[in-house]
């Protein structure tokens, strides 16, 4: 049998998200690493800025931990970098414990030579009508030139950034009101499930959607079924996990 080009297009449209399997969350995220550290040597050669968005959770720790290596080690500089986080919970201080803005400090910013106005983490002390401050933030990522590799996590329950199932794939950024279940995975970093707030600021899968490139990373044997839901799952299960969405 043969198949014209036209049709040959037509059946990689349908195509699932392509997936890349590694031995362990360690080599996985050293070549994730490896794409971004390209990306910046390439925007640096041609003077431009390189943007990422950036997750929080334990899924892109050895990714940064491997970043700051590079810049350590291998010379690797983040002087062109600007950094966009997808979400921070709400309210809360930037320097509590369990903040995403304290997180990404002790996790990447205070390591490499990044410039502090380079990086970007939703504030946690805003007022609570966050329209304004939601809109400039897309506007900022937007004013950047757009967010060149986007990286994600996957929680238990399907919700990239903040946004749990059932989130409009157009949205943008915005104050979300967290899932039990999102609250009870992210127990362990509070001193018990009531101090974990109810609600957080989080960019939305629209934002996230105008990324140039996405890498979802999730590793482990747990996050093994909603990886499959996400790649295999059925379009009604799509339409309510927002996974699935992110190319
Ligand atoms: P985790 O969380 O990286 O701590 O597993 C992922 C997420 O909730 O997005």
């Amino acid at each position: 049998m043969t198949i014209n080009h036209q049709e040959i297009e037509l059946i990689d449209s349908f195509e699932q998200i392509s997936v890349d399997i590694h031995p362990d969350a360690k080599e996985g995220s050293k070549a994730v690493a490896r794409e971004i550290a390209a990306l910046i040597r390439e925007k640096q050669a041609a003077k431009e800025p390189a943007v990422l968005g950036l997750a929080t959770g334990s899924t892109p720790k050895y990714l940064y931990a491997e970043l700051v290596r590079l810049h350590k080690e291998e010379g690797l500089s983040f002087k062109n970098v600007v950094t966009f986080n997808l979400d921070e919970y709400y309210p809360i201080e930037p320097d509590a414990l369990q903040s995403y803005n304290r997180f990404m400090k002790e996790h990447l910013f205070n390591h490499i030579d990044i410039p502090a106005e380079n990086c970007n983490v939703p504030d946690g002390t805003v007022p609570k009508e966050i329209k304004a401050y939601a809109e400039a933030y897309e506007r900022k990522i937007e004013a950047a030139g757009g967010i060149d590799i986007q990286i994600l996590g996957i929680g238990n329950n399907g919700h990239i950034g903040f946004n749990e199932p059932g989130s409009n794939v157009n949205s943008h950024t915005r104050l979300v009101t967290l899932d039990n279940s999102t609250r009870l995975a992210n127990a362990y970093e509070f001193s018990n499930m009531s101090q974990v707030p109810r609600l957080a600021i989080t960019t939305g899968i629209g934002t996230i959607m105008k990324a140039k490139k996405v890498i979802l990373l999730a590793w482990g044997q747990h996050k093994a079924k909603i990886v499959r839901r996400s790649v295999e799952g059925s379009s009604t299960d799509q339409a309510r996990l927002p996974a699935p969405a992110a190319p």
